[in-house]
């Protein structure tokens, strides 16, 4: 599986947010990889709505229903389609393991999965615990790299972010800087079941022809 993060990148924001679910749509048609669009909360509505992909949201706080102003509603994010929510995104980092813990409690309560973000194998131990759907190893220095990738940097520690995940029972995701077929297969012999992406896709001229690229690393 291949999860693409729209972040708030330009080609991922507005009305560009259609023409690219279009093109990973078309891609996971042709080449039989599961391709997960990561959106904006205000645009999971419609992106759910027209996708057959399975859409999933950046972010939700760990809020139930009432007096909080400008929060991310679990509820209303499933009730708008959304499939599963990205949470502690070294992006966008919770304020501690317990607001991790709550977003995935509250994740699970209204159906949503969860993916939760790892910068380190000691964290990635930490937040193990709180049994997320999906465990990603992804360190924060490398995010957004073209020149050097996840997989060429750190094989290593994505084989010990394996040992851990098998340990808990979490499939894991690997991501930062993922930016060739080679990156994705290296990924996945090391034990990921997918990786996720962003830069590449995200500021291509050619998205398609990207995400093309990065299925063949399934085969
Ligand atoms: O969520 C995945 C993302 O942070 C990876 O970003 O730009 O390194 O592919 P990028």
């Amino acid at each position: 599986m291949i999860f693409v993060n729209f972040k708030t990148y330009e080609a991922g924001t507005g009305e560009n947010v259609y023409s690219l679910v279009e093109a990973l749509e078309q891609v996971s048609g042709e080449s039989g990889v599961k391709i997960i669009p990561v959106v904006q909360a205000a645009d999971v509505k419609e992106v759910a709505a027209e996708s057959i992909l399975e859409t999933w949201v950046q972010t939700i706080d760990p809020v139930t229903y009432g007096a909080h102003t400008g929060a991310i509603l679990p509820e209303a994010v499933f009730e708008d389609g959304a499939v599963g929510v990205f949470i502690n995104h070294s992006e966008n980092k919770c304020v501690s393991h317990d607001n991790v813990a709550q977003r995935v409690a509250r994740a699970t309560e209204v159906g949503l999965k969860s993916l939760v973000f790892a910068d380190n194998l000691s964290e990635m131990r930490d937040l193990l615990q709180f049994n997320p759907t999906y465990i990603a190893y992804e360190p924060s220095e490398l995010i957004g790299r073209s020149d050097v990738s996840v997989a060429t940097a750190q094989p290593e520690i994505i084989a010990s972010a394996f040992e851990l995940s098998k340990w808990a029972g979490v499939p894991l995701i690997v991501g930062a800087g993922v930016h060739s077929r080679e990156d994705v297969r290296t990924c996945l012999e090391l034990g990921a079941v997918g990786v996720a992406v962003a830069r590449d896709v995200m500021m291509s001229a050619d998205p398609k022809q990207e995400i093309l690229d990065l299925t063949e690393g399934f085969k």
